[in-house]
């Protein structure tokens, strides 16, 4: 019998696994979250709500911002995921001019919401380089901050927005 299998790019590489029940599967019922964290230790996503309502486990998947605990594996065979392990560059190790800015700004706190918001924000600008206020708000909207950090937010994002350097 043939096996099925799953096969994602994340960060650039490409990662195949048998979907079923022999150790070392993907369960049919696991997040994408899940895979990220468990499976390839790229725990920049963050694991809260687990129901889509907070944000803080956002990755981007072929160009758009999802929410990773909403997503099943099995549902993204072929697809390409960048999580904020993939936003440095590769060759110099430098930080991602939204992570420069977060940082310039001191837009967190704890950081827990804080790689969520940057890959809300990364794939924003890369649809839209020069967004208003008010888009980068709706865009945000759905990425929540027990801190309160959202005015220093807007500040970075601002920042990178006027800019168009992303
Ligand atoms: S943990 Fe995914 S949206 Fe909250
Ligand atoms: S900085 Fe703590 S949750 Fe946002």
């Amino acid at each position: 019998m043939e096996t099925k299998t799953v096969t994602i790019s994340v960060n650039g590489r490409e990662y195949t696994f048998g979907v079923g029940n022999n150790f070392g599967d993907i369960q049919p019922n696991e997040s994408l979250l899940s895979t990220l964290r468990d499976r390839l230790g790229l725990t920049g996503a963050k694991s809260a709500c687990e129901e889509g309502a907070c944000g803080a486990c956002t990755v981007i998947m072929n160009g758009k911002a999802v929410s990773s605990c909403m997503q099943l594996t099995v549902g993204c065979n072929g697809k390409s995921i960048t999580t904020i392990e993939g936003l440095t560059d590769p060759k110099t190790g430098e930080l991602h001019p939204v992570q420069k800015a977060f940082i310039d700004y001191y837009a967190f706190q704890c950081g827990y919401c804080t790689p969520g918001i940057i890959m809300t924000t990364k794939a924003l600008l890369d649809e839209k380089p020069n967004p208003t206020r008010k888009e980068v708000e709706e865009a945000l909207s759905g990425n929540h901050c027990r801190c309160i950090s959202q005015y220093h937010v807007m500040d970075a994002v601002m920042s990178v927005a006027e800019k168009g350097v992303n």
